[in-house]
């Protein structure tokens, strides 16, 4: 990278415009240019965006671009997609492009074409998914598959539980699904209480099979299997696992038959196109499965080919340095108008969060700007009833992104109708707001005219699909995975490592042999850590 981002010319003019522009209100943007409603669009993949309500001209734009080129953005694209090691710190490619790769495709890592090895995984997966979904795979005892649980997490759990939350009206609704991930034991209590073990399969998705939150459960799994029947030629009949560690799946004690592996270059929060979607290909067949991929892999070649200032995903992360580096902007909140994306923005926050939450450039200096913003989320209507109060007359900028269908899978009465037309309204209502003298027109009591003031000008972007299908949801996810690449090349950060969730992990193992010690441990830690783990240990207020 040439210079610090600060001095480039292009961010100088950027800080420029901003002095120029960042007050204007999108009244008089709207009224400057009457076409800006259809002009700033773009569309690929299935998805329309519209980013004309954002605090943005033709002007900033072109300056965006501008910086995303001195940045080498296209380059950084060209290395990510050919398979180079971009993830410097972990010396590995970044290759989730090449999980939906259509076969025929070529993408050579260290000398070898991986396209073949990932159809070769999904043949395999898609075998095994057939043969659970038509009853042909067999419990231990002679029952059919009635329950999938998935037990992983993070990206071995959000990507899964969010694809089968967004897909169910695409799933085999006699086979039950369920997640569990949390080390709480509650998590597994709850998911298995139900459940007759003969009937139950557990996929034990961990890219490492060393998370001890995934082994800790994997192993009360193991238990509760072999309580009801007590036979290890069981745990061949109830456990698959996806991992790129075969050596540790083996140790567990899954047959290495029951294994579907992927590779050292996806990142676990870019996985759930990989093996780790078992359980989605479970619930949604072999077939939707690859429409799922098909929907990605359109996003790939739009964020790859198209032109930057048509580019979904490169006009999204540009947005987003605009607002977090030049408006203080601290979150995004992701409003998916759709109930199936329930935990769309729970996935997204690790996507978002754990790839650009990062302090320093790729050579390691201290970041003298913002990088990631804080994502979070809830579906619309109900977000609606509970925080929008704080979007609409908060005293802080939250851009939005409001997420919409022109088709219900579920038509009911004016269901639908009724739904989009918030999504329609609140975008409108945070742009446009309502004016102190628009009140008084009303008729509003003088001392309560202030109070029923909305000043508007909060951005948004509205991304609309014609109906939620195994597709749209790919090109979706593959349009923020490329949003959080443009942001990472921009702030010239690493989005694809996560060192940060180390420290906790290395402490918590040392405060649990603290925790677990027969003798009075030798505390060393701070006087509160010190004092909490005592409490603890006494077991009593
Ligand atoms: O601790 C963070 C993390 O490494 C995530 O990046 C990852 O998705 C998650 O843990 C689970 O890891 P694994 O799939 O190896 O169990």
């Amino acid at each position: 990278m040439s210079a610090p981002l600060r001095d480039t010319p292009a961010w100088k003019a950027l800080e420029l415009h901003h002095a120029e522009i960042g007050s204007m209100h999108l009244r008089e943007l709207f009224a400057e240019d009457p076409q800006r409603g259809s002009r700033m669009t773009a569309a690929g993949a299935g998805l329309r965006l519209d980013y004309s309500k954002h605090r943005a001209t033709q002007e900033t734009l072109r300056l965006l671009i501008e910086l995303a080129r001195e940045r080498g953005l296209e380059a950084r694209r060209e290395a990510m997609f050919t398979g180079a090691p971009i993830n410097t710190t972990e010396s590995r490619s970044v290759l989730h492009v090449a999980l939906r790769a259509p076969a025929g495709e070529s993408i050579v890592v260290d000398g070898s074409d991986v396209v073949p090895a990932v159809h070769e995984v999904l043949d395999r997966m898609g075998a095994f998914a057939d043969r659970v979904r038509s009853g042909d795979w067999k419990g231990h005892t002679g029952k059919p598959i009635r329950n999938v649980i998935n037990v992983g997490i993070g990206g071995s759990d959000l990507g899964p539980v969010m694809a089968y939350e967004a897909l169910r009206s695409y799933s085999q609704r006699d086979l039950e699904f369920r997640f569990v991930s949390n080390v709480d034991g509650t998590d597994f209590a709850e998911a298995t209480r139900d459940l007759d073990p003969a009937e139950t399969l557990f996929i034990i998705a961990s890219k490492t099979f060393t998370t001890q939150e995934t082994m800790t459960n994997a192993a009360s799994a193991r238990e509760w299997v072999l309580a009801a029947m007590p036979d290890e030629a069981a745990i061949a009949r109830h456990f698959v696992a996806v991992s790129t560690a075969a050596d540790e799946v083996s140790a567990f004690g899954v047959d290495l038959d029951n294994m579907f592996g992927f590779w050292d270059w996806v990142g676990g929060r870019y996985s759930m196109d990989s093996a780790i979607g078992l359980s989605t290909m479970i619930a949604v067949g072999p077939d939707r499965f690859r429409e799922l991929l098909g929907g990605f892999h359109a996003m790939d070649v739009h964020f790859r080919t198209a032109a930057l200032e048509q580019n979904m995903p490169v006009l999204m992360g540009l947005l987003a340095v605009w607002y977090s580096d030049f408006f203080d902007a601290q979150t995004v909140a992701v409003l998916p108008y759709d109930q199936y994306l329930k935990r769309f923005p729970a996935y997204l926050q690790q996507l978002t969060m754990e790839s650009n939450g990062k302090h320093v450039t790729l050579d390691g200096t201290r970041v003298d700007y913002e990088t990631g913003a804080v994502y979070w989320g809830e579906p619309g209507t109900n977000g609606q009833h509970s925080f929008y109060q704080l979007l609409h007359q908060g005293t802080r900028l939250i851009p939005c992104d409001f997420i919409g269908f022109l088709h219900s899978l579920n038509p009911l009465g004016r269901h639908h109708d009724l739904l989009m037309a918030n999504v329609f309204a609140q975008t409108e209502a945070l742009a446009f707001g309502k004016r102190l003298d628009e009140v008084r027109a009303e008729g509003s009591r003088a001392e309560l005219a202030p109070h029923r003031v909305f000043e508007g000008n909060r951005p948004s972007s509205t991304l609309l699909a014609e109906r939620l299908t195994p597709a749209t949801l790919g090109s979706l996810v593959a349009l923020y995975e490329h949003s959080v690449f443009t942001q990472g090349v921009i702030w010239d950060i690493n989005s694809f490592d996560q060192w940060g969730v180390e420290l906790g992990k290395v402490l918590a193992k040392r405060i649990a042999a603290e925790l677990e010690s027969d003798d009075e441990p030798d505390l060393k830690h701070d006087s509160s850590t010190n004092a909490l783990i005592h409490l603890y240990r006494r077991g009593h207020l």
